[in-house]
């Protein structure tokens, strides 16, 4: 999460779960291709296992950046077509990309020709007025093809004209449903749900349905929360980390 899931922010998560999988926040590939790669890129051996994920619409660019990324040591490289701000809509990347599934597909083929680990893409259900059913299945069904194996779904749409980056995370209602049933038809990809996921036992019985569970806010405000990752979804045997 930009400005908030920093290199500082993923150390503390890591000290409180050992297998929660980190990201990174958000950065463009402009930024990896051009600017100081320490301070875009540099980050702790003790946050593995983590994520970098880019922003862009570029696929030569895109999949440079995947390079870099992943000679830097990232162990997944994932595509933000999630966002909805401003200032992410007039590089035309982010949310607005839901509705170019061809040009996500190329991206993802790019970068996936340039590294050797995961790449991924984290999306919405939907932007505006989509059809969340037939255009979410073919937006997958299109990125899936070039070779992003894994989808993280956050369960609404996002309304490009009229809401806030911030409202767009609030306002449009939640349909897990609708991310329950991405996973039914395409049972051979990874599929993880996100959006209002509170705390550990609100999230969990999702596993039935998906994949795997991403929490932001929620870590982010209590990080604390994380304590019981471990045990409580990767079955370790160990208790939660101990406040004290
Ligand atoms: C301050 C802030 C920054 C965010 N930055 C990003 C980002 O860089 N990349 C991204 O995919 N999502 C970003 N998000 C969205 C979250 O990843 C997540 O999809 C959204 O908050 C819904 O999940 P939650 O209810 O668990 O927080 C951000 C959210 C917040 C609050």
């Amino acid at each position: 999460m930009m400005e908030w899931t920093d290199r500082h922010c993923r150390t503390f998560l890591r000290l409180i779960s050992v297998r929660a999988f980190l990201y990174t926040e958000m950065v463009t590939a402009d930024a990896v291709l051009h600017g100081d790669r320490l301070r875009v890129l540099g980050f702790n051996a003790a946050e593995h296992p983590v994520g970098l994920q880019l922003g862009g619409s570029d696929p030569a660019r895109l999949a440079e950046a995947a390079r870099i990324g992943a000679d830097w040591g990232y162990d997944e490289i994932n595509l933000n077509i999630g966002c909805p701000s401003d200032r992410v809509q007039s590089g035309c990347f982010g949310a607005c990309l839901m509705a170019e599934p061809a040009l996500v597909a190329d991206c993802i083929r790019a970068m996936s020709d340039a590294v050797r680990v995961p790449v991924t893409v984290k999306c919405r259900i939907g932007i505006d007025d989509q059809d969340t059913e037939e255009s979410l299945d073919r937006f997958v069904d299109t990125v899936a093809d070039a070779g992003s194996k894994m989808f993280i779904v956050h369960a609404r749409k996002a309304w490009l004209d009229g809401l806030s980056p911030k409202e767009n995370r609030d306002v449009p209602p939640l349909d897990y449903d609708r991310v329950h049933r991405l996973k039914t038809r395409r049972s051979d990809l990874a599929i993880v749900i996100n959006g209002g996921l509170t705390s550990l036992p609100n999230a969990a019985p999702h596993l039935v349905h998906v994949d795997g569970v991403m929490l932001g806010r929620a870590a982010y405000a209590d990080p604390y929360l994380m304590a019981d990752v471990d045990r409580t979804l990767y079955g370790e045997a160990e208790p939660p980390l101990s406040r004290l």
